[in-house]
């Protein structure tokens, strides 16, 4: 069915998305002030980078549309989780459930649900932390809890995805088999990096406190 478009439509769609787009700011702020905090305690910074993005009407309406529902706002937030989405890298395995206990700990944050991706990949090789979470988000008269879906990944596990996901794209999902091999193997290369990198990083922090505490 097609979306009715009228003014009333109009604007709860744009109400919807200033909720969205209030708690990817929620969520973003306070990813910002537990690296902060980390990196004031422990002199190190578990976030590389975080990007954060609202699903564009049409890809929505094409998620409804693939589920079978009537593309209405009411069906957009209850049955669309990733409306609001926000992709957080990190350098290590360990910082993606440092990061994902931190956001679980808040008070505020409900957690909704969580994919472990890393401790079962995807058939595609793919690997990340999913967790769907709600945040109210204070509006003048009414408290709006809000889902945002939350990706944690390494830098390797990112650029993975984002090949694997450009790959896709320009075989509209059917890529030859073994380019799909070869994704799998190099998913396999991704994590092998990950532990020598995680292993190396250890020594050395190990390293150094030895160091330390012998001055
Ligand atoms: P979607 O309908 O895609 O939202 O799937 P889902 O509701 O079952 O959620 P899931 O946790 O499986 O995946 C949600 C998001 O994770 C996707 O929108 C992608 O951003 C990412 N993702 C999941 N699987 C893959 C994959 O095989 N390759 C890549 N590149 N990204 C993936
Ligand atoms: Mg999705």
């Amino acid at each position: 069915m097609e979306f009715r478009v009228n003014e009333e439509t109009v604007d709860s769609w744009k109400e919807v998305q200033l909720v969205y787009n209030s708690a990817l700011k929620e969520i973003g702020t306070k990813l910002e002030i537990l690296n902060d905090e980390f990196q004031h305690v422990h002199r190190y910074n578990p976030i590389e980078h975080i990007k954060a993005r609202l699903k564009t009407p049409e890809s929505i309406v094409k998620k409804l549309k693939k589920n079978g529902y009537e593309s209405t706002i009411n069906n957009m937030i209850e049955h669309v989780n990733d409306i609001a989405g926000i992709r957080v890298i990190c350098s290590f395995t360990s910082d993606i459930y440092r990061i994902a206990d931190m956001i679980a700990n808040q008070n505020d944050i409900k957690v909704l649900s969580v994919k472990d991706y890393i401790v079962s990949p995807k058939a595609s090789g793919y690997k990340s932390y999913h967790m769907l979470v709600s945040v109210p988000i204070f509006l003048s008269d009414r408290i709006v809890d809000t889902k945002v879906e939350i990706q944690i990944r390494t830098v390797a596990m990112d650029f993975w995805a984002s090949l694997e996901h450009k790959i896709n794209y320009k075989f509209e999902g059917n890529a030859p088999i073994h380019i799909k091999e070869e994704l799998v193997e190099c998913a396999r290369m991704v994590s092998e990096l990950d532990n020598k990198m995680l292993s190396l990083n250890e020594e050395v922090l190990k390293l150094s406190e030895e160091q330390n505490g012998v001055r």
